[in-house]
């Protein structure tokens, strides 16, 4: 590792030179490097093709799967064909990235009584092989889901042999240090690609779920809040830039009014550790949704300071949260673009598989969208994502092209203005409190325009093109 990374910063350094100095925006693109995001695969070992459609995979839940193929159906998680697909297709699309973020949620939909230690392990074993196998020599930053555990959602805050033996698995990709602290609590932090200036931390926030009965008393399960505090205290002082990488995020689900995940005593510590530490943490990378958006931290002035990237998952299942309608995607998979020196998040590249095209074809997995070019923003920095997220809340047009990619181009429906307001506000407020209040203040904007049909019209005909 350390010689391809220091490789990697030569090659950067030595174009640099190479450009005039005026060329700014060549430079910028000699130091771009490129990194794979993962998650949600979900592994449904027992999807197979019968002539009973409620009968074809577990994770349905007996609800009938009536597309089902051989990439899998929209109520089922991932059969191993879908799994595969999407690994061999990160290989076509980027062979060599810099390394791999992978976010977890490994095995299937099902009661806690239709899995046990064991599937649990040999499931998250088959899925560290396939990505090992076809990129052996790629560092991957990896981390826990809620499902990565037996019983699910119960992550302890001590140690214990399910994060021994997951540690072990993950030996090729763990530094020594990074084996002792996941085996205490599941989180670790290392350089990144072991360059001295960049870090990743990578941390286990499903100790922080709601549904966790074993952390729910603790003021700072495995610690990791203080040691994620030491960690980026000392980043500053050593001009460290950072990335934080985590499974389920702190805030609101999007497609489910005030559905948060942690309890709001480690919403709040997590949202104090990002004010606090902000200046050194250069993007932050999570999943868990399936659905693609994103959220945004603003300082005490509202400015905005950082920003969660939620990616989507691999696996189409359906959710079954009660109050979301239709809540399935297509497998998603995405590359992000980073700046080599500053860390800056420069861009990204959603990359999808119509899983109803693919089972009736040939699996295709295609370019759903690039950031850049979708949302008409220079970068994917703070600044440009707080403007993507104002573009959304004003225009129809900017918000229904982002709600077709929140369920990665599953849902062409259109997005009505509770569903607005439910994306908005997820999106731009991750303190409960400050959630509740834009809930308030976007369904009084929805009522004034609904009273004011011509400003509304006008609004609507200049804000039409997207
Ligand atoms: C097919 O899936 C069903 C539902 O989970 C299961 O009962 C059955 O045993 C599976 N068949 C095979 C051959 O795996
Ligand atoms: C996985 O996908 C690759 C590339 O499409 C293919 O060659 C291989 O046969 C697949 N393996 C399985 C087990 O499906
Ligand atoms: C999962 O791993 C086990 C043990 O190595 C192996 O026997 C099995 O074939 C693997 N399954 C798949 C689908 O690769
Ligand atoms: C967690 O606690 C709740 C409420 O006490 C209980 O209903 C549930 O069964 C517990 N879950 C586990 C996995 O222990
Ligand atoms: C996915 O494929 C189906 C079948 O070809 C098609 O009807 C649908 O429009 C496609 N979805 C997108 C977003 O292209
Ligand atoms: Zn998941
Ligand atoms: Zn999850």
């Amino acid at each position: 590792m350390p010689a391809t990374a220091s490789l990697l910063l030569l090659t950067c350094l030595l174009k640099y030179g190479e450009v005039a100095p005026t060329d700014v925006n060549a430079q910028l693109r000699t130091c771009s490097g490129r990194f794979w995001h993962i998650t949600d695969l979900h592994w449904d070992w027992t999807y197979n093709l019968t002539n009973k459609p409620e009968r074809v995979c577990a994770s349905s839940g007996q609800q009938p799967a009536a597309n089902a193929g051989e990439f899998g159906d929209y109520v089922c998680d991932s059969p191993w064909h879908l799994i595969n697909s999407s690994v061999f297709a990160m290989r076509d699309i980027l062979p060599d990235p810099d390394f791999i973020v992978w976010t977890g949620d490994s095995t299937p939909h099902v009661p806690n009584q239709d899995l046990g230690e064991t599937e649990v392990l040999s499931i998250i074993s088959n899925l560290t092989d396939i990505i090992n196998q076809v990129f052996p020599s790629t560092k991957v930053y990896s981390t826990l889901g809620n499902h990565d555990f037996h019983p699910k959602n119960q992550l302890p805050a001590t140690q214990n042999h399910m994060y021994d033996q997951i540690a072990e698995m993950w030996r090729d990709w763990l530094e020594p240090e990074s084996q002792q602290t996941f085996k205490k609590g599941g989180y670790y932090s290392e350089k990144l690609l072991n360059r001295a200036g960049f870090r990743v931390l990578v941390l286990n926030t499903n100790l922080y779920y709601d549904q966790n009965n074993l952390t729910k008393n603790l003021d700072d399960p495995a610690s990791q809040f203080s040691w994620a505090d030491q960690i980026l205290t000392n980043a500053a002082n050593n001009k460290e830039k950072v990335y934080i990488i985590g499974h389920a995020p702190p805030g609101f689900f999007e497609k489910k009014r005030s559905k948060a995940w942690f309890t709001p005593k480690f919403n709040n510590k997590y949202l104090e550790l990002i004010q606090k530490h902000h200046s050194v943490i250069f993007g932050q990378f999570f999943s868990h949704h399936h659905t693609d958006s994103f959220r945004m931290f603003y300082n005490s002035q509202d400015s905005p300071i950082s920003t969660m990237f939620l990616s989507p998952g691999v696996s189409p299942w359906k959710t079954t949260l009660p109050g979301v309608v239709n809540g399935a995607n297509n497998p998603g998979i995405r590359v992000f673009e980073y700046d080599t020196q500053t860390l800056l998040v420069k861009d990204f590249v959603t990359y999808y598989l119509n899983l109803t095209r693919a089972n009736m074809a040939q699996a295709s997995w295609e370019k759903e969208y690039r950031l850049t070019e979708s949302f008409r923003v220079p970068d994917a920095s703070p600044a440009s994502m707080h403007q993507v997220l104002e573009r959304i809340a004003s225009s129809h047009c900017y918000l229904q092209k982002y709600y077709k990619f929140n369920s990665v181009s599953y849902d062409l429906t259109e997005c009505n203005s509770d569903c607005r307001i439910d994306h908005v506000c997820a999106a731009r407020a991750v303190d409960f409190h400050r959630y509740e209040h834009c809930l308030e203040e976007e369904g009084a904007a929805s009522v004034y325009g609904g009273l004011l049909p011509v400003v509304s019209v006008a609004l609507s005909l200049v804000l039409a093109s997207c």
